[in-house]
Parts: C-alpha cells; sequence; structure tokens
C-alpha cells in the first residue's frame, strides 16, 4: 500500500515528540499500519533541540502544510484556538483528515469542525486531547459501547495533581510546584488553564460528549480551580480518612447531566485516590461493565505523543474506507434535549471548615442551621484554638445534599455572630 503522509503543525513538545515516536518507532509502526507513515513537511517557526528532523522539509507557514496536495494527514500541535481552528478549517477544506491534541479547539469549536470534517468525508481524530497517553477516547467510545455510562470521574490536569501531591507530600508552595511543571512542559502556555480547572474542563467537555452522547458545551462546565486549597484543609481532609483531589466529574441523573471541575475530597482507599504526581487517572462506571479505572501519564512528549501517532495508525487502517465504516466523530447519534445541571442543581456531600470564638453553643447553633436544611451531618471534628489564636476550628462532613440548600446553609452560618470569616466549603465523593 502506498505509505500515509502526514504534515505536523507545531515543533514543541508534543510536535517534536510526534516525530520522534514516528522515526523511532518507525518499524513497528508500519507493521501495525500496515503501511508506511512518512512525515512530508513540519511547519514550525522554531527549531525543537531535542529533535532532530534531519532532511524532513520545514516550513514556517503552517498552512502551506495545511494546504500541501502531497499530505494525507495534517497533525495540529500548536495548541490554542484562533490559529489551531482556521488552520484545522483549511486542512478539511483541502481535504485533509485532522489529528490533534488541542482540547480547548475540540471543547470549544468541536461542533464546527466536526460538521465540516463530516461534509468532506474526513476525519478529526483528538485522543491526545484528553489524558495525554490514556487511551481514554478509544475506551469510551469503542470498548465501552454497550453500556449505559453512568458516571465518570477523573484526575484529567497533571499540573494539577502534581501541584497537590507534592504540596501534600513534602509541604511545597504552590508557586514552586507550578515552575517546576512549567519547566517540565507539563503546564498549558497560560497555566491558570491548569490550576483554575479550565484544562480540565475542556476535557471533561469531550469525555462527557462521548459519554452520554450530547453536544459539547465547554460553556456550561462548572469550573472552580485550586488555588484557594490550604495545607490544613488537606491535613483535615486525611485525618478524616479522605484525601483531597482536582477531579471533572460528571454523571447521568433523571434531571440530567452533572459537569463539574472541583477540588473533591475523595476516600483515601479508592485506587484513584493514590494516584499521584503528574498522571493522570479517569474512572468510569458503565452499567453493564460496572467501575473499570485507566491511569497514565497525562502530559509530556512521549505519552502525548503515544496518543497521537495512535490516531495516525488509526487513520492509516481506515482512510481509504467509506468515511461511514469510520467510526463517527463523537460516536453517537446525539441528543440534543438532555439539560446540563446548574451547579445549585447538583447533589453532592460537602466538607465544611467553620472558623468561630471558643465559646460554648456555637456548635449547636452550626448543628441546627443543617437540620433546619435536613442536612445530615456524617462526621464532626472541633479543633481547639491553637497557641496564640482564639478560633476554633469546626471541620463537617455532611451527606448528601442539592447544593442550593447548602448554599443557604453557608449563608446563614457566616451570619452567626461567633463565626468568622467565610466557610470553607469543598465537595465530597464516594465515588462508588
Ligand atoms: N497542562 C496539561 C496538564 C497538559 O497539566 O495536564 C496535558 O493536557
Amino acid at each position: 500500500m502506498k505509505p500515509v503522509k502526514v504534515g505536523i503543525c507545531g515543533l514543541g513538545t508534543v510536535g517534536g515528540g510526534t516525530f520522534n515516536v514516528l522515526t523511532s518507532n518507525a518499524q513497528n509502526i508500519t507493521r501495525r499500519a500496515g503501511r508506511d507513515i512518512i512525515v512530508a513537511q513540519i511547519g514550525a517557526r522554531r527549531p525543537n533541540p531535542n529533535c532532530d528532523t534531519g532532511d524532513t522539509p520545514v516550513t514556517a507557514d503552517v498552512f502551506e502544510v495545511a494546504k500541501n496536495p502531497d499530505i494525507d494527514v495534517v497533525v495540529e500541535l500548536i495548541g490554542g484556538y484562533d490559529i489551531a481552528r482556521e488552520l484545522v478549517m483549511t486542512a478539511i477544506e483541502h481535504g485533509k483528515h485532522v489529528v490533534t491534541a488541542n482540547k480547548a479547539l475540540i471543547a470549544v469549536h468541536g461542533e464546527e469542525i466536526f460538521a465540516a470534517a463530516d461534509r468532506q468525508g474526513v476525519s478529526v481524530m483528538y485522543e491526545a486531547a484528553v489524558a495525554g497517553g490514556i487511551p481514554i477516547i478509544k475506551a469510551l467510545r469503542e470498548g465501552l459501547a454497550a453500556n449505559r455510562i453512568n458516571w465518570l470521574a477523573g484526575i484529567i490536569n497533571g499540573t494539577g495533581n502534581f501541584i497537590l501531591t507534592e504540596m501534600r507530600d513534602k509541604g511545597r508552595d504552590f508557586a514552586d510546584v507550578l515552575q517546576e511543571a512549567q519547566q517540565l512542559g507539563y503546564a498549558e502556555a497560560d497555566p491558570t488553564f491548569d490550576v483554575e480547572g479550565i484544562d480540565a474542563a475542556h476535557k471533561l467537555t469531550i469525555l462527557s460528549s462521548i459519554a452520554y452522547g450530547i453536544p459539547l458545551q465547554f460553556e456550561r462546565c462548572y469550573t472552580e480551580g485550586i488555588s484557594k486549597i490550604t495545607r490544613v484543609d488537606v491535613e483535615y481532609a486525611e485525618e478524616l480518612g479522605y484525601r483531597i483531589k482536582h477531579l471533572g466529574i460528571s454523571r447521568q441523573t433523571a434531571e440530567g447531566i452533572d459537569l463539574r471541575v472541583h477540588p473533591t475530597l475523595i476516600p483515601e482507599d479508592r485506587p484513584i485516590a493514590k494516584v499521584d504526581g503528574v498522571l493522570n487517572a479517569v474512572m468510569v462506571n458503565g452499567n453493564a461493565v460496572g467501575d473499570t479505572l485507566y491511569v497514565g501519564a497525562g502530559a509530556g512528549a512521549g505519552p502525548t505523543a503515544s496518543a497521537v501517532v495512535a490516531d495516525i495508525v488509526d487513520l492509516a487502517r481506515t482512510m481509504e474506507a467509506d468515511a461511514t465504516a469510520r467510526v463517527n466523530h463523537l460516536a453517537y447519534n446525539i441528543i440534543e434535549d438532555v439539560q446540563v445541571l446548574p451547579i445549585e442543581a447538583v447533589e453532592t456531600a460537602y466538607y465544611l471548615r467553620i472558623q468561630a470564638q471558643d465559646r460554648s453553643g456555637v456548635m449547636a447553633k452550626v448543628a441546627t442551621i443543617l437540620a433546619d436544611r435536613d442536612i445530615n451531618i456524617e462526621a464532626l471534628i472541633q479543633k481547639e484554638p491553637e497557641q496564640d489564636e482564639d478560633l476554633a476550628q469546626i471541620i463537617i462532613l455532611t451527606h448528601r445534599i442539592v447544593e442550593k440548600t447548602m448554599n443557604d446553609a453557608i449563608v446563614a452560618i457566616e451570619g452567626l455572630d461567633s463565626t468568622v470569616g467565610k466557610v470553607t466549603r469543598i465537595r465530597v465523593e464516594q465515588l462508588s
């Protein structure tokens, strides 16, 4: 069979890694794909010192690659929304298949891009967009196709997991760990995307669409970052038998679909609670299969290139087939009328940390506020004031309750004369 000709746009961490994997594993890849896969052109403004591109033609104009008549597959690894979108649309208009690692692009512009690709009879592949080297897109679209997916929960930002792990294990500062993640090439160009949960929200949006067959709705994803997590909350969580992880969670309920990214207490004996450092993990619960867990590197040159190259191999196997014989982009007949629930309508359990004056009756007032709203307390710790302080800490774990009711209770607790400052609230999930 004639070789598949690939154009790589962007030669940063992932672009360089993709070139290196395609060349160093060429023999094996050819055996798997049944044909050679050749990098015919690279579009990049700067060389990558970790990647020797040899005689491969390089152009500074990525659009030249998208229009190159010799190229079958355009690999978009430049990131961002605007130029990446234009590049992908140009490649599609020129009849190219596209492989991308760009979660922001798929989460925000995926509907438009997939529609254009369907019109042209080409495929847009995006395995590397979610959880780096973990083949979670393939698992959800194909491996779990028999199931109604009940829920999924994932550690889908390596930088955030790395930061939380280092803070917990080594007592390191937030900023210091973030800088290391940037140096290692894990963090986004704008690292607030990592720590404020935007990157995870992009990925959760994609996972949820293929899990439930709903349109991509990034704008409806509730997003809360980890920048306000303190060491004391990490310690109290541990005392209660929990770990704090930054999770993307979605759940199919009778009322609609939860779609939320936020710090979450999870029981320390769940396997996902032990996934540390830059690793990612996704738990998926299907009604036939039960719980499944996928763990691996979620960022970095090799792991992300592994997913990019797997997509190229998939295309090499199927690109000559009729478009209807390939797995369609979201692998579902999409249902438009399923509601994504606003966060106020979501039901979950809570960890609350309340700072209060050390006087009699405070605990009773807090307990009354919760009881009046039918919020059931599961565990409670009171810490006497530390030396030189006069505030006691009350830590409460609740049973599940609708968020709107909890918001109302928190306002009432913060309004008590004997409490001080804001209540810290972290959502709790049992993942079972
Ligand atoms: N910034 C992302 C992360 C890279 O830390 O997980 C992979 O998407």
